[in-house]
């Protein structure tokens, strides 16, 4: 590594360490090392605001205290705790999860982070945070955050960014003492950032923004499950009245659900797994 490197690299370390010395962001799961408890706050992170998090992730861990008590819970019941985080489907894909780590995994979360992401909702970004957070690991990994933080001060001028260019700083800066702390500090700059200069992740090659169609989808996927939450067995007109969408738009959502394992149709009606 030239030296050029070496100094950028060290007064990069230097300014995340002294922001999150002065303004680290307090959240009640990074003083709760229990790796279930700061699963499910990765999960509600993964599209919902800190904010709307805090108090969504203390009342599920109230009511679905371990993996053992998610894993014998109904669906009903855990999209209901989810209610207000949306994307419901995370709800259904974590208490898979649960049923997977009682079965498979003798109650206890995996460490390793490739066997992480073998797990149902845990790709890369959240299982290389649960090998931080959980387990305090320096496992290299790229959120939205952390990228924006590489962007800025590494790549200033550029105009598409690779992943696998950020990767590799991420992993030549990482602190192998304390990678717990040291990416909560990088995502606490990176959220700092987000309000401070227009996002540098538009230069991420990765960068998409999210288009109506997709939002659209999302929202009667959403729609369908609170609704069979709410009642054990619903038709498509039912389902129609219920979440205020087309009767036919229901139909090909609710076949797509069903092939993902998430709804099983009934001669009656349809009905969560
Ligand atoms: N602290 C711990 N996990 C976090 C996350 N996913 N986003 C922001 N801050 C966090």
């Amino acid at each position: 590594m030239s030296v050029k490197k070496k100094v950028k690299i060290h007064s990069f370390k230097k300014e995340i360490w002294r922001y999150y010395k002065m303004y680290g962001r307090e959240m009640p799961w990074r003083h709760n090392p229990d790796p279930y408890a700061v699963l499910i706050s990765e999960i509600m992170l993964q599209q919902t605001q800190v904010d709307r998090v805090r108090p969504k992730w203390e009342a599920f861990l109230k009511q679905f205290p371990d993996f053992s008590a998610l894993a014998q819970a109904s669906s009903a019941d855990v999209i209901r705790a989810w209610q207000g985080l949306g994307y419901n489907r995370r709800a259904l894909g974590l208490k898979r999860l649960a049923e997977i780590v009682v079965l498979d995994h003798q109650g206890k979360l995996p460490s390793d982070s490739v066997v992480l992401e073998t797990l149902p909702g845990i790709g890369p970004a959240t299982a290389g945070s649960l090998a931080a957070f959980a387990f305090n690991l320096p496992a290299p990994f790229i959120e939205t955050n952390i990228r924006r933080v590489y962007i800025y001060f590494f790549f200033p001028r550029a105009k598409k960014v690779k992943d696998s260019d950020i990767l590799k700083l991420v992993g030549e800066t990482i602190d192998k003492k304390n990678p717990r702390e040291w990416f909560y500090a990088l995502m606490d700059h990176g959220a700092f950032l987000a309000k401070k200069v227009p996002n540098p992740n538009r230069k991420s090659k990765t960068y998409t923004k999210q288009s109506p169609f997709v939002g659209s989808r999302r929202q009667i996927r959403g729609a369908l499950l609170r609704a069979l939450s709410l009642s054990p067995m619903l038709s498509l007109e039912e389902l129609s009245r219920a979440t205020d969408f087309p009767v036919d738009t229901i139909a090909e959502v609710s076949r797509l659900l069903e092939k993902e394992g998430f709804l099983k149709e009934m001669p009656e009606g349809y009905t969560l797994v």
